[in-house]
């Protein structure tokens, strides 16, 4: 069986869902071949020599990595072209971030597409968890950037020529992300404080060293849903939440927003009259940009400088401006999922039907879409 890794065409990607590391381990699984386009992991700062070294075939484009392929890894979903060129039957793995249109196309073309995204919050699935590590680095990068970007110094800093107070730095959405920023704010120095609706955030925000700043109430009480992600909160409840951060947020000088709710556009947090009334200089990361953004003045995918001098940075695909980092364990994610279910015998993956992480990932199986989520919904 042959494995295809493509350089990946979509913008501003930068990452690539093999490294010389894991090739020389897909090839210890008893795969043929593993088949590098060429150029795949420059933008993470890994040469096509590293690649062959490692073990693996350096194809010229595309069409040459993926003939034959019986397995193709990726980081985003395929463009057209590419998924024309996918062979019926293989498998492909990606953060495919798939609709009902493009699972009926997957099953059309014949490909049983496993999305990434989807893997369930389970003990089991941690290691293969690519949100979770993708996250984990964008939570790190937004608060190095945001330091970048600020004027001041994030630590306390007694001299002779005088003090530097520590910047206040606020991260609300407490899940992977925010705790790894957390964790870096407080490296660096800062004043940290954060805010979040599960009620098991409050605690692992405190063991972090940082201050719970919130509203709770009945609702956030139930905020967690079985499987580890927030509800969507009421119109009344956000409006409370508002109430009590709005004074807080005037006084940050950093403040980095995480808040996701699976599913649906991000939940707005930060509103324009709250970005007013920081003070010039003050700097805002909205790692939630590319779901809609938790921040109103943020414009995806840029750096804004508001009125009063508040620079608010909405970029898009955090973990890929940390790219070789993001790319080892984006390449050890896809490589636990395919040796977890890798039949040695016929050098072949086998996805049980059953499994709980393979009913989570896989959207379509030998032609039909087979994810309940994307499934057409049943004739009555
Ligand atoms: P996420 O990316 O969906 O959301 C980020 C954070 O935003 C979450 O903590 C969420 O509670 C928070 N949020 C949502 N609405 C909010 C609002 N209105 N105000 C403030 N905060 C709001 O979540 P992520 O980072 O993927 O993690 C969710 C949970 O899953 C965490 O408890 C994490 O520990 C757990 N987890 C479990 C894993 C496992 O057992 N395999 C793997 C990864 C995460």
């Amino acid at each position: 069986m042959r494995l295809a890794v493509l350089k990946e065409r979509r913008a501003a990607e930068t990452r690539v869902a093999a490294t010389p590391e894991t090739v020389k381990k897909l090839l210890g699984l008893g795969l043929e071949k593993v088949a590098v386009e060429t150029g795949a992991g420059l933008a993470s700062g890994i040469p096509d020599a590293a690649y062959r070294e490692a073990g693996a075939e350096i194809a010229p484009d595309a069409a040459a990595a993926l003939a034959g392929a019986g397995i193709v890894f990726k980081v985003r979903a395929p463009t057209e072209e590419e998924l024309a060129l996918i062979p019926r039957g293989a498998l492909l793995v990606g953060i495919l971030g798939a609709d009902e249109a493009a699972a009926r196309a997957y099953a059309e073309r014949g490909i049983d597409a496993a999305a990434m995204e989807l893997l369930p919050r389970i003990t089991r699935a941690q290691s293969m968890d690519v949100l979770s590590s993708q996250a984990n680095l964008a939570g790190y990068r937004a608060v190095i950037e945001a330091a970048a970007a600020y004027d001041k110094a994030f630590p306390m800093m007694m001299t002779a020529a005088g003090t530097i107070p520590a910047a206040n730095v606020f991260v609300m959405g407490a899940g992977v992300a925010g705790l790894q920023a957390i964790a870096t704010a407080r490296r660096l120095g800062g004043r940290v404080s954060a805010t979040d609706v599960r009620p098991a955030a409050k605690e692992e925000i405190r063991s972090l060293g940082a201050a719970f700043v919130g509203y709770e109430d009945e609702e956030s009480r139930a905020a967690q849903t079985a499987g580890g992600y927030a509800r969507p909160m009421s119109a009344e409840f956000l409006r409370k939440q508002a109430e009590v951060v709005a004074g807080h947020i005037a006084k940050q000088d950093i403040v980095v927003t995480t808040a996701l709710v699976q599913g649906r556009t991000a939940p707005r947090l930060v509103s324009a009259e709250m970005v007013a009334a920081m003070r010039p200089g003050s700097v805002i990361v909205d790692i939630a940009a590319e779901a809609g953004g938790n921040v109103a003045l943020t414009k995806p995918g840029e750096m804004v400088v508001t009125e009063n001098g508040v620079k608010i940075l909405g970029y898009a695909n955090w973990p890929g401006r940390i790219p070789a980092a993001a790319s080892a364990l984006y390449a050890r994610n896809l490589l636990t999922f395919l040796a977890t279910f890798w039949d040695k015998e016929a050098r072949a993956p086998r996805l049980p039907e059953e499994d709980e992480i393979v009913r989570g990932v896989l959207l379509t199986r030998g032609g039909r879409v087979v994810h309940p989520q994307f499934a057409p919904a049943k004739a009555a």
